[in-house]
Formats: structure tokens, C-alpha cells, sequence
């Protein structure tokens, strides 16, 4: 079986697009049978994989999304969702069948706030889950995105995300011009430019998996 990677926030904006496509390239450069479903009626991922044809993309309505997700689970190592910025069906629904939630967020307290919210769904997602199976667990992590190494932003973003109890990944995605030129081109973000922050986030992303593999 498949494992299941939710990229989700109620917040837009937040860098959840490009990391789910950055994160289908890293995983089909390691092998992987990876699939994209887009459950955002905005449809920028399956637009950025109609392009590049990099994995199979799928638009898929909130209502779907647990059937569709786990028939793909069947027939690929990996099942990418990428949802829409908002606290909507689709995030909850896509949160409850994940073996993993990435929680990307901007160095912006108004993002720190909605990557909390969205962890609170985490939450709801494990309680339900441990009424039929004790130990039952999803992982899940705070990706910082867009981050500008030349401010310090990010650890105060980092601290406040502790002081609520969000757990947040190492690896962060830095901000690159790149990538702005490329979306507004709608066109996919270019890997070679994030490679080094992709792979370390992949990495850890990976790990975090394995420490819950059950
Ligand atoms: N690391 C980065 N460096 C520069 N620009 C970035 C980076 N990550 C994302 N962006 C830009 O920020 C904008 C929002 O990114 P993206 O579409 O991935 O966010 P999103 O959370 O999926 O947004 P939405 O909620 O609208 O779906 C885009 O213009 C994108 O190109
Ligand atoms: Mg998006």
C-alpha cells in the first residue's frame, strides 16, 4: 500500500503547490510510482503536470478524495495531494487518510496561526483514528517556505510554531526568484533551483514515515 502525503494549510498562498511538485519530482528522481491528486478547484498542480508530465495528475472533488486516494495507494508508492488554501472539506479528508501532513507556512505570524489550525486537524484526525486502532498515528510537520536568508524571521516564525506545539521540519524551502518567475509564467517551479532545500526536506520527510511505518 501507497503511502499518502498531504500538502495543506488553511492559508493561502503558503508555498503547498510547489512543494507538492517539488516533492513528486524528488520522489520520481528516487524511483518512486508517484501519482498527484489536486483537490484544489484552482487546478495549479495538475496544470503544472498536464506541462511537464513529470507524474500522473488527477483533479479530484473533496467528496472523492478518500476513495480516489486510497484505489491510487493501490498502484503507486506515493499519492501526493495538494489541497486547496482554506479550511475546507477537502483538507480535512485528505488529513485523515495521510500517513504524513506537511504543513507549509511563511516566516508571517498570520500563516504560523493557520498551520496550527491545520495541525489541530491532524489531531482530530489521530483521535478518530485511535477509537478503532490504539496506536494509530499520523506524522505531521511545519515546512517553513519561502524563506529570505538574509532576514531572521524564520526563528521567530520557528519559536512561535513551538510555543504552540506545531512539530517543524529542519530542512526549509528558500525563497527564490525563480520560482515566483516560473508561477507567474504558470509554469512549474525549476528543480534545479531548489534542489539542495527539496532533497533535505524529501529526506526528512522520508524519515518521518519510517518513524511511523505501522
Ligand atoms: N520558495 C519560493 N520562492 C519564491 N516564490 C515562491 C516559493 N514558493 C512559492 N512561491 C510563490 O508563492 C506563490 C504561492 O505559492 P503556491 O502556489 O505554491 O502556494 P499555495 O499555498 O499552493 O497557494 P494557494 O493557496 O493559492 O493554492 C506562487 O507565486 C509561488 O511561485
Ligand atoms: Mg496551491
Amino acid at each position: 500500500m501507497g503511502r499518502i502525503i498531504t500538502f495543506g494549510s488553511s492559508k493561502g498562498g503558503v508555498g503547498k503547490t510547489t512543494l507538492a511538485y517539488s516533492m513528486a519530482e524528488f520522489l520520481k528522481r528516487k524511483g518512486e510510482a508517484v501519482c498527484a491528486l489536486d483537490a484544489d478547484p484552482n487546478k495549479n498542480l495538475s496544470g503544472w503536470l498536464a506541462q511537464s508530465q513529470l507524474v500522473e495528475g488527477r483533479v479530484v472533488q473533496a467528496d472523492d478524495l478518500v476513495q480516489v486516494a486510497n484505489a491510487m495507494a493501490e498502484s503507486h508508492s506515493f499519492v501526493l495531494i495538494d489541497v486547496p488554501g482554506a479550511n475546507s472539506t477537502a483538507l480535512i479528508n485528505a488529513i485523515d487518510i495521510s500517513s504524513l501532513v506537511l504543513i507549509p507556512t511563511k516566516a508571517d505570524l498570520k500563516d504560523v496561526v493557520e498551520a496550527f489550525r491545520t495541525f489541530q486537524h491532524v489531531v482530530n484526525a489521530i483521535t478518530k483514528a485511535r477509537r478503532f486502532s490504539p496506536r494509530a498515528h499520523i506524522p505531521a510537520a511545519a515546512v517553513l517556505s519561502q524563506v529570505d536568508r538574509r532576514a531572521t524571521v524564520d526563528q521567530a516564525a520557528r519559536q512561535q510554531l513551538t510555543s504552540l506545539g506545531v512539530p517543524t521540519m529542519k530542512a526549509d524551502l528558500g525563497l527564490k526568484a525563480s520560482i515566483n518567475h516560473a508561477s507567474f509564467a504558470q509554469k512549474p517551479a525549476p528543480y534545479a533551483a531548489m534542489s539542495d532545500d527539496i532533497e533535505a526536506i524529501g529526506v526528512e520527510a522520508l524519515a518521518l514515515l519510517e518513524t511511523f511505518r505501522g
